[in-house]
């Protein structure tokens, strides 16, 4: 079904979430935000599990699990034998990192711009083997794709174990070539994470055409799954040695049986995946993936020209826009965050302020229920706090 030609967005849809709508909410992007219908389908498994935990667990969860995944498979162009569930893009992540073996000397290159709770993993893991960190440049707001890989190839070698490249970036919002990153490092010898905690819902990911060792990815963000909805896709050859943060029952009983059963949880967050999906497709699919990043550039291209400042990842398609906003005084990461706080909390809008050497930067995010007056409001809040911390400093 094309629902974009049947279905308005903006404010007209957003009776279908239990947002707080007396708050502006330009930040889809940090946790999402799940839609009352996807809700109601995880209440219905949480209610069949409540009725009966032991036929529940014993007898319906393993094939609803495989269900959800074949599922979700179709959607990233993959095979659901090769998907098990995480709570979090942050566990996908650990998981890889925790079950490869590093000695000292080895090397585990990253990027700039890396998530920082991936980044504290991997110097963890790094520090409890004597492995290296090695940082690939990736300059905001000029960073390009071509010198990004070339940059990255130029550190691979023997002693390189992993290497991680986002596929969206948590603080620039830049879609990184994951595919020609795969390409390099297959050259190399290298095997690839891939960190798409941003990608699915948000830009089109095809697994298959990628072509990484393994590709992580939340369900929670961009396509609107309840929270604690995430996977990692490991390749068949990877498979074997790949463990969960949790380890249980299935321990080196393969790929899946290991990561499908981490203890008694609640995995309706996963089953309610088929009902996520149905939802993105009813409000376009591909086609609100394209309203969205375009809602976004017109979000960036406003505020850029309302604050006279950069619109730093324009030439990005995403559905976040990142502008530097004229506040006075010194840059760092705890003025970022209290200011985040009192535009919260003191204003009612939620979009996350991000120190970069250069200044302090808003990132937008644009979802169905968002509309352009959103970020017209949001550059007059902006005036506000600007201002008053001008006044106060
Ligand atoms: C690149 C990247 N990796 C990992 C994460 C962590 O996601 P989660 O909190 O779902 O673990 C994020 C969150 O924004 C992210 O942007």
């Amino acid at each position: 079904m094309d629902g974009s030609k049947t279905i308005a967005l903006g404010a007209a849809i957003r009776p279908e979430w239990p947002l707080d709508w007396g708050k502006l909410t330009v930040n889809h992007g940090a946790y999402g935000a799940t839609p009352r219908c996807v809700l109601a389908v995880q209440s219905e498994w949480r209610d069949r599990m409540e009725a009966q935990p032991s036929i529940f667990m014993r007898s319906i969860l393993p094939g609803a699990l495989r269900a959800s995944a074949d599922a979700l498979a179709a959607f990233l162009n993959a095979d659901g034998q090769d998907i098990a569930f995480v709570d979090n893009a942050t566990t996908g992540c650990n998981a890889v990192l925790r079950s490869l073996d590093f000695g000292p000397g080895d090397e585990i290159v990253l990027h700039g711009q890396i998530y920082g709770a991936v980044g504290k993993t991997a110097r963890y893991v790094a520090g409890r083997t004597g492995a290296r960190i090695v940082e690939a440049p990736l300059p905001f707001p000029d960073g390009d794709a071509a010198a990004f890989i070339e940059g990255l190839a130029g550190l691979l070698n023997e002693r390189t174990k992993l290497v991680i490249v986002d596929h969206i970036t948590s603080p620039s919002a830049m879609v990184l070539p994951v595919q020609a990153a795969a390409r390099v490092c297959r050259d190399a010898g290298v095997p690839l994470l891939v960190d798409g905690a941003h990608g699915p819902g948000q830009i089109e990911v095809d697994i298959r055409a990628i072509d990484a060792d393994w590709y992580v990815g939340n369900c929670h963000k961009w396509l609107a799954a309840p929270k604690g909805c995430a996977f990692l896709w490991a390749r068949r050859d990877r498979q074997a040695g790949l463990h969960p943060t949790t380890i249980s029952h299935g321990f080196k009983q393969g790929f899946l049986s290991e990561f499908d059963w981490t203890g008694t949880r609640d995995a309706t967050a996963f089953l309610a995946i088929e009902a996520a999906l149905a939802f993105h497709e009813k409000l376009g699919g591909a086609a609100l993936r394209e309203r969205n990043a375009d809602l976004a550039h017109q979000a960036g291209r406003l505020l850029a020209a309302h604050f006279g400042t950069p619109y730093g990842n324009e030439a990005h398609p995403v559905a976040m826009a990142m502008v530097r906003l004229p506040f006075a005084g010194a840059t760092s990461a705890e003025r970022a965050l209290a200011l985040r706080d009192r535009l919260l909390d003191e204003f009612g809008c939620d979009a996350p302020l991000i120190a970069h050497p250069d200044g302090i930067w808003v990132r937008v995010s644009a979802h169905a229920y968002n509309e352009i007056v959103d970020y017209e409001k949001l550059a007059r809040i902006l005036d506000r706090l600007i201002e008053t911390d001008r006044a106060g400093a």
